[in-house]
């Protein structure tokens, strides 16, 4: 059953200033969350959305260890370009503040300190990996080392990147300090922790029980948290970056950046409203809801209410926490750390304008309920193919008839017949079914919804056909323009939380004053004899150029990340001399070097080796123009079985080095060799 509310406190996950944001962070939360505040807007509700950046963790210091700057640096520098790029794309934040306000310091600081005044804390000391030379404990991400399991020799302490297993630092064989390269030592150290297996009972009625509503995604992940046995988790971490540990004795540890963020929530509630905050986070009549990315239900769901049980004072939980999946890109996983994202502060330079178009692309291709993929062929043929060539035509189509027949002046509606009552009974259906999809946080059906009423508004104008009732009828095309002009109007208020941009538009081009959910599906929302503003498009096609480009950047990308990651292949076992010896490798001089019809790998060779001219086919030909390799020494393994190549029988192989890129370098003498001579 519906609680009810009177207010609703939207979060969303405060992202890692240690980059700028990318479409997934859009995807999985900033547009669905932005378009269910502006949503509660137009009802005339009591919403508030809070935002701000998460600036405090062990990525954000090891940035600035590797860029030579300070960790304040790095925060300064991505916090202003997410929070301007996100004004940009009409993300409507109540605030967009940041963890390292002083506010935040010490609502963070005060919130551990009465926790740990409670006695809601349990202390332990544990071995750590310690940097004797840096004078430091090392964060997993600080150590690396040859993983365990696959043996790849540069894993991380938290993670190996090459088979993917999660790892403990102390897990690492060989590890090393990613500070000082000095092997690290064990040393002991105490931190705080959080009993959630005290809140295990508590929490499971709350979700398990209280919450069946949930995404089954959310949901599911919750259970079998709890179903394994919740354990207590530290949220204090020896380091140097972070809200001090506000207790005696607890110098050079900072709180865990998880215990610290979600309280970011808070302060930035603090900092928007000093008066009023309390009634957002403690009335029982406030409904919050947490808009995430998948990867952060845990801390959600279980870890920042256990946080906020133990703290007491009426603190609510939230209402629903609509995690997301993962959006991927071009097939593979978004990553900020290979450069294998698009970024909204570039996308925002690239495509000027055009900010509804990837709000619209992200809420349509909205990784719901599933992983999904943005491809730029996709971008490119929904903006194409759906806004351009259904919602932008309908109302160019009404706005220029209207021009075309009244001068721009709404005209006077006649009679109504079936037809146009019809589609005023079919907008309200649409409106029902919009309102409970947004209601629900199905944002992608809700936006199908919403563009149904543009195809309804084309559908309408190809039956009634205003261009040829005007040869006879002009009250007929008065009446038709009309419902066509009203018709513009639900989807100025339908589009507002999706695409905001047009919808402004939009409502200029009408004249509409503000807009308001309840005016949808109402056939008289704009008075006859209004004058409207000129016909301007709301959708311009994209070019294929404009896609070209885009891919461009990204194959560039994916060879620098080949070359990143390429290592050396592992050695080979060892080989008895005699083994060796039977290969015979010889040094020869390219007689004549041609393309293999057909067959455009292949190199054909005809070579001096000495005794007699041999012909020996190589697949380096996009590699070489076969002129210049014509007088070169070369060297081939002689008695390599012969074979046949594209109908070319070869007598031996070319020896090359394959680079990184793929590319093939032929290997020959680096002196003048007679032809014939064995390579040992
Ligand atoms: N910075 C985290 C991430 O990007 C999200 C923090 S959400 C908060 O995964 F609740 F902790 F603020
Ligand atoms: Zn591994």
């Amino acid at each position: 059953m519906e609680k009810k509310f009177k207010r609703t406190l939207v979060t969303t996950a405060l992202p890692y200033a240690n980059g700028p944001v990318h479409i997934g962070h859009l995807a999985g939360v900033y547009v669905p969350a932005d378009i269910y505040t502006r949503f509660l807007r137009l009802r005339g509700e009591d919403v508030v959305m809070i935002g701000g950046s998460d600036e405090h963790g062990v990525p954000i210091t090891i940035k600035a260890q590797n860029e030579g700057v300070t960790p304040q640096d790095i925060v300064d520098r991505y916090h202003k370009i997410i929070k301007d790029s996100m004004e940009e794309l009409g993300i409507s934040f109540n605030i967009y503040s940041r963890t390292t306000s002083d506010i935040h310091e010490a609502t963070a600081s005060e919130f551990f300190r009465r926790l740990y005044d409670n006695s809601q804390f349990v202390e332990k000391s544990s071995m750590q990996l310690y940097d004797e030379k840096a004078n430091q404990f090392l964060a997993d991400r600080y150590v690396t080392g040859e993983c365990p399991h696959c043996h790849y020799d540069r894993a991380y302490g938290d993670q190996c990147e090459k088979c993917g297993t999660s790892l403990n630092a102390t897990d690492l064989i060989n590890p090393k300090s990613a500070i000082t390269g000095n092997t690290p030592v064990l040393k002991e150290t105490k931190h705080w922790y959080l009993p959630l297996d005290r809140w295990e009972k508590q929490l499971s009625q709350w979700i398990l029980e209280g919450h069946k509503e949930w995404k089954t995604n959310v949901y599911g992940q919750c259970k079998s948290w709890i179903d394994l046995g919740l354990q207590p988790r530290a949220v204090s971490r020896d380091l140097d970056w972070g809200v001090p540990v506000p207790v005696e004795g607890a110098e050079g540890k900072v709180l865990y950046v998880w215990f610290d963020a979600p309280i970011g929530y808070i302060s930035n509630t603090k900092e928007l409203l000093p008066d009023t905050w309390e009634t957002y986070w403690k009335d029982p009549e406030t409904r919050i809801i947490n808009f995430i990315g998948k990867d952060n239900i845990v801390f959600h769901c279980i870890i920042f209410p256990a946080m906020l049980m133990a703290y007491g004072d009426n603190y609510q939980l939230p209402d629903n926490v609509p995690a997301n999946e993962f959006l991927n890109l071009e097939g593979d996983k978004i990553s900020t750390s290979r450069n294998w994202a698009i970024w909204l502060h570039e996308y925002l330079r690239d495509f000027p304008g055009k900010q509804d178009v990837l709000r619209y692309v992200l809420t349509a291709n909205a990784p719901e309920t599933k992983d999904n993929d943005f491809t730029w062929r996709d971008f490119q043929s929904r903006n194409n193919s759906e806004l351009v060539a259904i919602l932008g035509n309908f109302v160019n189509r009404a706005m220029v008839l209207t021009h075309k027949y009244f001068e721009g002046k709404v005209p006077e509606a006649g009679e109504l017949q079936p037809i146009d009552n019809e589609i005023f009974g079919e907008i309200k259906g649409i409106g029902q079914s919009l309102t409970n999809a947004l209601e629900t946080f199905h944002f992608r059906e809700a936006l199908k919804e919403a563009m149904n009423i543009a195809r309804a508004g084309n559908k309408y104008l190809q039956e009634t056909e205003p261009w040829k009732v005007a040869k006879s009828d002009m009250a007929r095309v008065a009446t038709i323009l009309n419902v066509a002009i009203q018709i513009c109007a639900n989807i100025a208020v339908a589009f507002e939380p999706f695409l905001p941009f047009m919808s402004g538009k939009l409502s200029e081009m009408l004249v509409l004053g503000k807009l308001s959910w309840d005016m949808l599906g109402q056939p008289d929302l704009i008075a006859a004899g209004t004058q409207l503003g000129q016909p301007e498009l709301l959708f311009e096609k994209i070019e294929d150029d404009a896609i070209q480009a885009q891919l461009d950047r990204l194959s560039r990308i994916r060879e620098e990340n080949k070359l990143k990651s390429w290592q050396p292949e592992p050695q080979q076992p060892d080989v008895p001399f005699d083994d060796f010896m039977k290969v015979d490798i010889r040094v020869g001089t390219v007689l004549e070097c041609k393309r293999v019809p057909k067959a455009d790998k292949l190199l054909q060779f005809l070579i001096d080796d000495g005794m007699e001219q041999r012909t020996i086919v190589s697949g380096i030909a996009k590699y070489y123009n076969p002129e210049d390799l014509t007088g070169k020494q070369i060297c081939f393994v002689a008695n390599f079985e012969p074979r046949k190549l594209k109908g070319v029988l070869s007598q031996g192989m070319i020896l090359s080095a394959q680079n990184p890129d793929g590319s093939l370098v032929v290997i020959g003498p680096t002196g003048a060799v007679a032809p014939g001579a064995q390579v040992k």
